[in-house]
């Protein structure tokens, strides 16, 4: 059976009281990029092709807001409103991550050998 989804975003919306020392994607605006991912996959027509789904706290708080695209693995830190729309064009739909917003670690990854 194929993956119901060709591609498959997930943004942080976790949310910590203030003042604890982790901070949290949710203060950060995550709630606003995850309805910003869902209202550019709408307005391609991606509805049952790609999906944008809340999660829970992805361990990388200090990038925040995180942001993984499977089946790749690809880890987003600080993703703003204004930066989705590229995510969604250059890497759901062309394929070619966007560089610039990549997690260190996940920019490791990305390089080939
Ligand atoms: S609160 Fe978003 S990664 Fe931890």
């Amino acid at each position: 059976m194929a993956p119901p989804f060709q591609r498959h975003v997930f943004v942080c919306t976790n949310r910590r009281p203030d003042g604890n020392p982790k901070g949290c994607c949710a203060s950060k605006g995550a709630e606003e990029v995850r309805t910003a991912f869902r209202e550019e996959l709408d307005k391609r027509g991606m509805k049952g092709r790609m999906r944008a789904n809340a999660a829970g706290c992805l361990d990388t708080c200090s990038f925040g807001v995180a942001v993984v695209v499977y089946p790749e693995g690809t880890w987003y830190g600080g993703v703003k409103v204004e930066d989705v729309k590229e995510i969604v064009e250059q890497h759901l739909i062309e394929g070619r991550p966007v560089e610039r917003l990549l997690m260190p670690f996940s920019r490791k990854a990305q390089q080939p050998g």
